[in-house]
């Protein structure tokens, strides 16, 4: 049982370091939980592969966070095996299980006034069709569009390049073409993915006036607060956030880079070998 000194512990799953601008709004929204994050660094990227694969690599993560971390609750935040394997998950481990996907339609319905919302996100998320199904439920019209270039582009540290920036001017220019032909008037972008998050100042500029940008990790952390009641009621636990992360690839690359998507040093990063 959790006792009200003993905060409890959440497990956070990523494909990639990514996932860290999940872990930091969820520290920025219950500072006083122990986290375990895991970033599956070896076999990143997770948006261009199968449901069966993005199922097996994202339930061998959650059971290492419970079986071996301890976690008590995971929050999924990668988007793609939200989108593709969230039901796989939840059925793998015995602890509760929060994805992404809808909370960020969930802030989607919040932000629009027009109910028309656009979603941007890797193509095995918007294949998979989870945020229009999402979105849909909420009663919102909805356009995805896949940025796969955007994802490499963050790995590769150009958050603030002009390579970027025209990329996702040539992104949005598409997405906004696409909803002006279904007579769309979207106010609202959900950055549908854990890496966008990066990019939020160059999306925000090439987003058209009156468009509200949407980070779902924040949407996350608020659902995780309302989800996991045993995390706040713990809240007077623990003085300082405990956050331990492992990769399953280069620590050194995560330690370098994670900084970058956490906010804040990343501490010493443990290795994990989760197989092939
Ligand atoms: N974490 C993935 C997501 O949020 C992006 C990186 C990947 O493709 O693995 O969809």
């Amino acid at each position: 049982m959790t006792g009200a000194a003993t905060p409890p512990t959440i497990g956070v799953f990523d494909s990639g370091f990514g996932g860290l601008t999940v872990l930091r709004a969820l520290i920025d929204r219950l500072p006083h939980a122990r986290y375990a994050f895991i970033g599956d660094t070896a076999r990143l990227p997770y948006g261009s592969k199968s449901r069966r694969t993005i199922a097996r690599y994202a339930i061998e993560s959650a059971q290492f966070l419970v079986h071996e971390q301890g976690a008590e609750f995971l929050v999924i935040a990668c988007n793609t095996a939200s989108a593709l394997a969230l039901d796989a998950i939840r059925d793998s481990v015995p602890v509760p299980v929060l994805g992404v996907i809808e909370p960020g339609a969930e802030a989607a319905r919040a932000a629009s006034h027009t109910g028309d919302v656009l979603v941007i996100a890797t193509d095995a998320t918007v294949q998979s069709h989870a945020y229009t199904a999402a979105c849909h439920a909420r009663g919102l019209r909805v356009i995805e569009k896949a940025c796969p270039l955007l994802v490499p582009l963050v790995e590769e540290g150009w958050t603030d390049h002009p390579v970027t920036a025209e990329v996702i001017r040539i992104y949005l220019d598409e997405l906004n073409a696409a909803a002006a032909s279904q007579h769309m008037q979207p106010d609202a972008l959900v950055l549908g993915c854990t890496h966008y998050p990066l990019l939020r100042s160059l999306i925000q500029s090439s987003v058209a006036p009156g468009v509200q940008v949407i980070d779902s990790a924040a949407a996350a952390a608020e659902a995780a607060a309302r989800s996991f009641p045993g995390v706040l009621a713990a809240q007077a636990g623990e003085e300082h956030t405990i956050i331990r992360c492992f990769a399953t690839d280069s620590v050194e690359k995560f330690e370098r880079l994670g900084s970058r998507f956490l906010g804040r040093p990343v501490g010493e990063v443990g290795l994990v070998d989760l197989g092939g």
